[in-house]
């Protein structure tokens, strides 16, 4: 019999105890598949006496997961903590160090450390893995380092955020607003411990950061990735988005430009006929463009035990097999800075404005736009309530690049007809 690997999981919430009943159910197909038994030799978590439904008297335990990740009777470490620094990233170093090869589903860290973490690994001779830090249970990283490894990428897309997703989808569906979606997604749990994580387009931007490093050759670079949240769309932007054929997702976009790497994550209309637009509720999408293999969709569910725990697996059953694959699939020391850029290709974009409704306001609305350089496609005038005397106003633009359109929005707030920010949303048609 070949040796066991030998795993220290760090971290027991919903992904760590996914991974331990997948170990548990599974032993003989994980050893069937990698020619060699995977187990658990020690664990470590905040509370050693909460009831978790699983026993863990079979493995040794550790309070501190630094601890857990010097282990001798650990080969690989599984990070499953959770957040950019503190011990998650104290534990992650120390595995490095002791000759650890790491497993772990933690974007933020990866997303603010990337770079560090991988060449560490790399000059350690370890691999530091991460399939379950992206869309959940779908194994977009790998297509990307190993199936995809020959195309030049042209454009990656996507719906990562589950529980933006699902905010979104019930308010189409049930016709709620986005408070009462929100609170329905807090109750069943979805939301981070920091909703604005979720709502913010922070995890989901962490997301796309990692997903462009692979794709396009460069460091990772959270901080230039245009982020927007879904905080405020209204339902009156859905109804309205709707009636035009489209629904709005937070969906992101990169790609490598002569000008720098564009990233960007925001709510967007996309046609409601589309893959993108058929997405419902908590599942992930991911399209990627390459130049050899033309456009592959994954579709996945993005969070929970049983997709999660996959991913964490196919990693985990990757370093059984002897598959030893650089973090962001070429050495990190090769990794090239990337170069910011705003996003400018031209698109369509969907304007809400609430207008003072006051002789000449639209002409001042108008008048802005054009001085931006931004022709109007279409334009409607609701009716208001009494009580306000603002009335919504949806503009749909010719193609324009953002920056001409930010020039409007800034021009347009001196006018002093707008009773409130405007809201601006890029129409993507795929
Ligand atoms: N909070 C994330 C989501 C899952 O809603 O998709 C973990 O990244």
């Amino acid at each position: 019999m070949t040796s066991p690997l030998r795993l220290g999981i760090a971290g027991l919430g919903t992904v760590g105890i996914g991974v331990l009943r997948t170990i548990r159910r599974k032993a003989d197909l994980l050893e069937a598949r990698a020619g060699r038994p995977v187990r658990v030799t020690a664990v470590s978590a905040r509370s050693r006496q909460k009831d978790r439904g699983v026993s863990l008297d079979d493995y040794a335990w550790e309070d501190d997961p630094v601890a857990l990740a010097r282990r001798d009777d650990v080969d690989v470490y599984v990070e499953l903590i959770g957040g950019e620094n503190g011990p998650a990233k104290a534990s992650v170093l120390a595995a490095l160090e002791a000759g650890k090869d790491v497993v772990t589903a933690n974007k933020a860290l990866l997303a603010h450390h990337g770079q560090a973490l991988a060449e560490t690994a790399e000059a350690a001779g370890r691999v530091l893995r991460f399939e379950a830090a992206v869309a959940g249970g779908i194994p977009v990283v790998k297509s990307l380092t190993e199936g995809l490894a020959a195309n030049e990428v042209t454009r990656i897309m996507g719906v990562m955020n589950g529980t933006c997703n699902y905010i979104l989808t019930r308010m189409e569906g049930a016709g709620l607003s986005y408070d009462e979606a929100f609170s329905e997604a807090d109750g069943l749990g979805y939301l981070e411990a920091d909703p604005n994580l979720d709502v913010g387009g922070i995890d989901a931007g962490h997301k796309l950061s990692l997903l462009s490093s692979i794709a396009f050759g460069t460091q990772v670079n959270f901080a230039g990735v245009e982020l927007q949240g879904i905080g405020d769309v209204t339902i009156e932007d859905i109804h309205q988005a709707a009636d035009m054929g489209y629904r709005i997702k937070l969906l992101g976009a990169a790609r490598l430009t002569g000008r720098g790497l564009e990233q960007r994550m925001a709510p967007c209309l996309v046609p409601a006929n589309s893959p993108l637009g058929q997405l419902e509720g908590g599942t992930n999408m991911v399209v990627i463009e390459g130049d050899d293999v033309g456009q592959v969709v994954l579709r996945g569910a993005g969070a929970g035990e049983g997709p999660t725990a996959s991913a964490v697996m196919g990693d985990v059953m990757d370093i059984a097999r002897g598959l030893r694959v650089s973090t962001f699939g070429q050495p990190a020391t090769q990794l090239t800075p990337a170069v910011p850029a705003q996003a400018a290709t031209p698109a369509p974009y969907y304007l809400r404005l609430h207008l003072l409704d006051k002789p000449g306001a639209m002409a001042r609305i108008a008048s802005v736009l054009g001085d931006a350089g931004v022709s109007i496609n279409r334009m409607r005038q609701y009716s208001h309530a009494i009580e306000t005397d603002a009335a919504p106003v949806l503009i749909v633009t010719h193609k324009t690049i953002r920056a001409s359109l930010d020039e409007a929005i800034d021009a347009m707030t001196q006018t002093g007809v707008l009773a409130d920010s405007p809201l601006a949303m890029r129409i993507e048609d795929l």
